[in-house]
């Protein structure tokens, strides 16, 4: 009987793996048993070590739901995410840059007219009025474009996390005029921790950062003929920018609020999205 040994359990692997008809899966499975098998030699986890990982994957299934991932939380907080992001979303002709999706979006935001309010919970947090325009790379105003926008309330939480808040809170789709316009009333974003009472929090403790996101809101922008980009826009005036638990800032993605001339209580953003051609 032909036994596998510490030597050749790699090959053997590979092997069966070869037998796979699509060239992408035969590649990618390939691959990941070559770097698991490197990992395991030059690691050498001891068995219990072993169980504590396999622990961790079954105490992230245990706490993931409709409204909780925890495995795009582990993904987002290794850098794997924004890695996928980045080797995905090379702009070239200066669109607007990507950055995380994150665990929290949902996508039956309901459909909102321009220059509504997104605010159905009111939270006391500052008002900001946001407009702007979705371009092409040559600043062509494009119609029809669609924003699906989410964020936090402000202490923190999304609506889904959040019993307090009614449903689709902080969130909706917008579509461009014909000039491309896009507006809408919300609240000032506020900086908030990832979900720190899951596996992910433990992993954090390990090595003592921080559970903190930077202040922003999410976009995902699309239209006909275009390139989707999701996205978000962070605040200037955060402390987190630096040191993001989940690596999605980009300097392009850094705007500053400016306080309203007519109502010193709310705040005024103007912002530009330009789109590339798929
Ligand atoms: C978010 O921005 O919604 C988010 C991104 C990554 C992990 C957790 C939350
Ligand atoms: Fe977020």
């Amino acid at each position: 009987m032909k036994e596998f040994n510490e030597a050749d359990l790699t090959n053997a692997v590979i092997e069966r793996i070869s037998k796979a008809e699509n060239a992408r899966e035969r590649f990618l499975l390939t691959s990941l048993v070559k770097h698991a098998h490197s990992f395991i030699r030059e690691t050498k986890p001891s068995e219990t070590e072993w169980f504590s990982a396999i622990n961790f994957l079954l105490d992230s299934a245990k706490i993931s739901d409709n409204a909780r991932n925890e495995f795009i939380l582990f993904s987002d907080i290794l850098g794997v995410s924004m890695l996928v992001d980045s080797i995905n979303n090379r702009k070239v002709n200066g669109g607007t840059e990507s950055s995380v999706l994150g665990p929290f979006y949902q996508e039956n935001a309901p459909d909102l007219e321009n220059e509504s309010s997104f605010i159905q919970t009111d939270d006391n947090g500052e008002k900001v009025y946001i407009s702007g325009k979705v371009l092409d790379t040559s600043g062509n105003p494009i119609s029809g474009a669609t924003l699906d926008i989410w964020q936090t309330a402000s202490n923190g939480l999304y609506h889904m996390q959040d019993n307090d808040q009614d449903q689709h809170n902080l969130c909706g789709k917008l579509t461009t005029d014909v000039n491309g316009n896009y507006s809408f009333t919300t609240i000032k974003p506020v900086s908030y921790a990832i979900p720190t009472d899951g596996p992910v929090g433990s992993f954090l403790n390990i090595y003592g950062s921080h559970p903190f996101r930077p202040a922003h809101i999410h976009f995902i922008i699309s239209a006909d003929g275009y390139q989707s980009v999701t996205t978000e826009l962070y605040s200037s005036d955060d402390e987190y920018l630096e040191s993001d638990a989940v690596y999605g800032v980009k300097n392009s993605l850094i705007i500053e609020y400016t306080k309203d001339s007519k109502n010193s209580e709310s705040w005024i953003l103007n912002y530009d999205f330009s789109l590339e051609l798929s």
